[in-house]
């Protein structure tokens, strides 16, 4: 029997942005862009271009290299955000303008200060206009989880009158189960009396860790889209995780009455890169692209695997990805190899690029034998530099005994003016710091220091990511090294370059139409 098509709609861009330090430059949303259309992604919402011109020129950016995935733009049930988004839209192949405005009595009247009338308006309002410029537009009914049934019936009828040819309930603050989600997908199936002239979406948040369940639930329930996000990323607690959707469709097609087009072992390579871009680490048990998710660790497990593999195991790892020989370079490779490679893992570079890459690549590889995926995808993180980086590491020496107190000397690069400082601290890394805060004098508050190790070995890179914090803005920043504490201090760096450029952006959801 055939089965219904479930679009994946990626919200990694937009949703995931919001999280707190998450924010990405133009070049990092287009890395993972192209890898997202390597997915098979059916739809990428690259962000809400109202926001700021950066953000408009991110959304244009994917919206030009992205070829065989929709591109979408989020905008506020606003004429003058839909006109900037269909700017931003207009030279993708398959553009889609999402409009959304909340439905439930609390946002209405706290924070839209508008009647039900009013807001039934301006929805209709905002699809008619998102239709002069698009066959392909979605409603969002902001907050649904919270609405009353027969308004959300009523503002989702006028809305596909109007021309919305998706509809997406979105369980904004998480609030939903799975079974009464489930029956409210099918309710507003059942009583709209033009729901079958539109796709039903659901964009679940994971304030209750039930976003996937809830999503799962509405496919049950006649649901064909879902938003979703890869490692979860987005507001709060997240959204609903991307490859624990697909991967729970495809392994239970005994259960789900659809399938989707994703290409399932890019789902790794996809993890890696979102989380090396956002310094937001995947916890080792996450399900899918944790370490730990295909690690056998019991003497019972392994013995069963051992001897018949599905015993223990309901998914190969090799089908998300996970490839059991990592190693791919070493001192020996030369720059054809490197190129294939990184091509391989969607890495998009021109000549020069290339050059520096490769130039790090046999540094990197005079200090550590193997190189392995994760660590090019680190070295392609920290080569080429914004523009608008304003602080580069020149020097830095650290001496830490045992006995004395830990002191650091660093030379910076500050808008091409080279400066020196040095501190003593609590420890290494600790001192570092000071060193650079007496040059820079930045006024910020470290919110979160993290090292992990890319790959495994005492000759590891390193992975260290910094939180800042100053004047409300909050921003991460990573740096890799197999030293450690010159890690630790790129990270600070890149933490503070992120903090210089342009903070003014509009959150959609935090004001009112
Ligand atoms: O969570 C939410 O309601 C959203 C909408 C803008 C779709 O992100
Ligand atoms: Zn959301």
């Amino acid at each position: 029997m055939s089965k219904d098509h479930l679009i994946i709609f990626d919200t990694t861009l937009r949703d995931g942005e919001q999280s707190p330090g998450a924010s990405m430059t133009r070049e990092e949303k287009l890395r993972i862009a192209h890898l997202l259309e390597k997915l098979r992604v059916d739809v990428i919402e690259a962000g809400f271009p109202a926001a700021s011109p950066g953000d408009f020129e991110a959304v244009r950016a994917v919206a030009r290299a992205v070829k065989d995935s929709r591109v979408c733009g989020l905008t506020r049930a606003r004429a003058a955000d839909i006109d900037r988004a269909a700017e931003a839209l207009k030279d993708a192949v398959a553009p889609r303008i999402h409009t959304f405005i909340a439905t439930s009595s609390i946002h209405m009247q706290h924070k839209l200060r508008m009647t039900p009338d009013e807001v039934v308006e301006h929805a209709v309002a905002a699809v008619r206009h998102a239709r002069q410029y698009t066959d392909d537009v979605e409603f969002s009914a902001e907050d649904a989880g919270r609405s009353e049934i027969d308004f959300l019936c009523r503002v989702i009828e006028a809305a596909i009158a109007a021309g919305a040819r998706t509809i997406n309930i979105p369980d904004t603050v998480g609030y939903a189960i799975p079974q009464q989600f489930g029956e409210t997908i099918a309710t507003l199936l059942e009583r709209v009396p033009n729901s079958d002239q539109a796709v039903f979406s659901v964009h679940c948040h994971n304030d209750l860790g039930l976003a996937v369940a809830n999503s799962l639930s509405a496919v049950l329930n006649g649901a064909r889209q879902v938003e979703c996000t890869i490692n979860a990323l987005g507001e709060r607690a997240g959204n609903a995780s991307l490859e624990e959707i697909v991967m729970a469709v495809r392994t239970r097609q005994d259960i789900f009455p659809v399938e989707t087009r994703i290409d399932a072992t890019q789902i790794v390579p996809c993890s890696r890169l979102v989380s090396n871009v956002t310094g937001f680490p995947v916890q080792p048990n996450k399900a899918i692209v944790g370490i730990n998710a295909f690690a056998h660790e019991s003497g019972i497990h392994q013995d069963g695997v051992l001897k018949h593999r599905d015993t223990y195991e309901i998914m190969r790892a090799e089908d998300v990805g996970w490839s059991a020989n990592r190693i791919v370079l070493g001192k020996l490779s030369g720059r054809n190899a490197l190129r294939t490679r990184l091509q391989e893992l969607g890495v998009s570079f021109d000549n020069d690029l290339l050059d520096e890459i490769f130039v790090r690549f046999k540094d990197l590889a005079d200090k550590k034998q193997e190189i392995f995926d994760e660590d090019l995808q680190a070295l392609v993180s920290e080569t080429a530099p914004e523009e608008s980086d304003r602080h580069r590491l020149r020097f830095l020496h650290v001496c830490s005994e045992s006995g004395t107190t830990p002191h650091a000397r660093v030379e910076l690069e500050i808008d091409g003016e080279v400066r020196a400082g040095s501190s003593d601290g609590g420890g290494p890394v600790d001192a570092s710091f000071q060193a650079v805060e007496s040059i820079v004098n930045s006024g910020t508050d470290l919110l979160l220091y993290s090292v992990n190790n890319i790959t495994s070995g005492t000759d590891a890179q390193g992975e260290v990511t910094v939180r800042l914090s100053k004047a409300g803005r909050i921003v991460n920043g990573q740096g890799s090294d197999t030293d450690i504490v010159i890690a630790s201090v790129k990270a600070y760096l890149n933490a503070l370059n992120r903090l210089g450029t342009p903070a003014a952006r509009a959150h959609p959801q935090h004001d009112g139409v």
